[in-house]
């Protein structure tokens, strides 16, 4: 498939959150990346509910909502009700990742687990024919514009791999440190969905940024 690019409105300008969404939904973008962050998992806290459904109350394509938080469990049916099309928790996170996934999927939405970057692809084996989307960080989550971590090039291509072998249907999406250099050693290492914050919103151009990752 053609790779799809998920610009990461944690970079946006949230004085002006109306006006960027306007311009990812006149982009190539395919979705939107919306990152959540409790301050507990990660060190750092984003943005909840009433931000995420303003965003969808806009939005004209698919929002991709990576969760950083403690226990996803108890928020996963109001995530549907902001909007999620896409509910993304991380390994590290869940203590019961198979009733989390199937949770998901029961409130109407796709599943995805994302790994850290110290985090084997091998914990991925008993749950990869259950997931919507694998999602691999290429920074520590927390925060935008962060250095890539080159050491995912090759989790990348394991990943890929288990989803070839196993006939997982499960897309491959990479977030952090996301560029066109970067992107272009993502794509062929096997990423279906590059996440990108900084690199698009702090560009002069972010509609012509987002249609250089997608033409890559
Ligand atoms: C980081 C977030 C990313 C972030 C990426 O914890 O998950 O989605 O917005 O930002 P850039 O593209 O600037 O690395
Ligand atoms: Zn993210």
């Amino acid at each position: 498939m053609p790779h799809l690019i998920s610009p990461s409105v944690l970079s946006c300008d949230f004085a002006n959150i109306q006006r960027d969404v306007e311009m990812i939904n006149n982009s190539s973008a395919d979705w939107f990346h919306v990152d959540v962050m409790d301050g507990v998992f990660v060190p750092n806290i984003s943005f909840g509910f009433p931000v995420v459904k303003a965003i969808k109350r806009h939005a004209k394509k698919p929002l991709d909502v990576h969760l950083m938080i403690e226990n996803p469990d108890q928020y996963v049916e109001e995530f549907a009700k902001s909007g999620a099309d896409i509910l993304t928790v991380h390994y590290e996170a869940c203590r019961h990742l198979h009733r989390t996934i199937q949770l998901i999927k029961a409130n109407g939405m796709k599943a995805g687990v994302a790994l850290n970057p110290h985090t084997s692809v091998s914990v991925l084996e008993d749950v990869i024919m259950d997931l919507d989307l694998v999602l691999i960080m290429s920074v520590n989550p927390g925060f935008g514009g962060q250095k890539f971590i080159q050491h995912t090039l090759s989790k990348v291509e394991q990943t890929k791999a288990l989803i070839s072998k196993t006939g997982s249907n499960a897309v491959l999406e990479v977030d952090g440190g996301v560029n066109t250099t970067t992107g272009a050693a993502l794509i062929k290492a096997g990423a279906d969905v590059l996440v990108a914050g900084s690199f698009v919103f702090n560009s002069e151009n972010p509609t012509q940024t987002i249609l250089d990752l997608k033409s890559m």
